[in-house]
């Protein structure tokens, strides 16, 4: 991956950081809105999503953080995605989750989500859910 796109990922994830609960809740309100069916893989209370949202808020920081050694990020994002098949998580909803994520930053961002920043947080979310993918299906 290129310096270039790691340094703009970090960048402008530090942004969404202190709206990171906000973020989260956004996130989940365009996935739902992309697709409701994707509610029935999720716990259904209030605050079962804001620790749903926390742990993707989470996890997603230390992926961002970890791209600089992304040696020692692919075990984890395999394990993750492992993990998803349990979920009941499909291949197809990655591209959902995907899409959601992009909303999500350019709604958090404004105008500091420019075409370079989405490009990179494209190809990052792409590298990352293809390992996630290529390690389950
Ligand atoms: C880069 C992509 C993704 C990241 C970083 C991510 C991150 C996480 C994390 C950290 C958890 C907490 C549980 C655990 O660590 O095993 C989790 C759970 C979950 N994720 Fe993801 N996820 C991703 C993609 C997806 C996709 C594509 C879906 C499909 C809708 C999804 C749906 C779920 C569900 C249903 C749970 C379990 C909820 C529960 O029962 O508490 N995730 N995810």
């Amino acid at each position: 991956m290129e310096a270039k796109t790691i340094t703009l990922v970090q960048e402008s994830f530090e942004k969404v950081k202190p709206i990171a609960p906000t973020a989260a809740e956004i996130f989940y309100s365009k996935l739902f809105e992309l697709d409701p069916k994707l509610k029935q893989l999720f716990p259904n209370s209030t605050e079962a999503m804001k620790e749903q949202g926390n742990k993707l808020m989470t996890m997603l920081a230390a992926a961002v953080a970890g791209l600089s050694n992304l040696d020692a990020l692919i075990p984890v994002l395999q394990d993750l995605g492992k993990r998803h098949v349990a979920y009941n998580v499909k291949e197809s909803h990655y591209d959902t989750v995907g899409a959601a994520l992009l909303g999500t930053l350019e709604a958090g961002l404004g105008d500091d989500f420019t075409p370079e920043v989405k490009g990179a947080w494209a190809n990052v979310y792409g590298v990352m859910s293809g390992v996630m993918i290529k390690a389950s299906y």
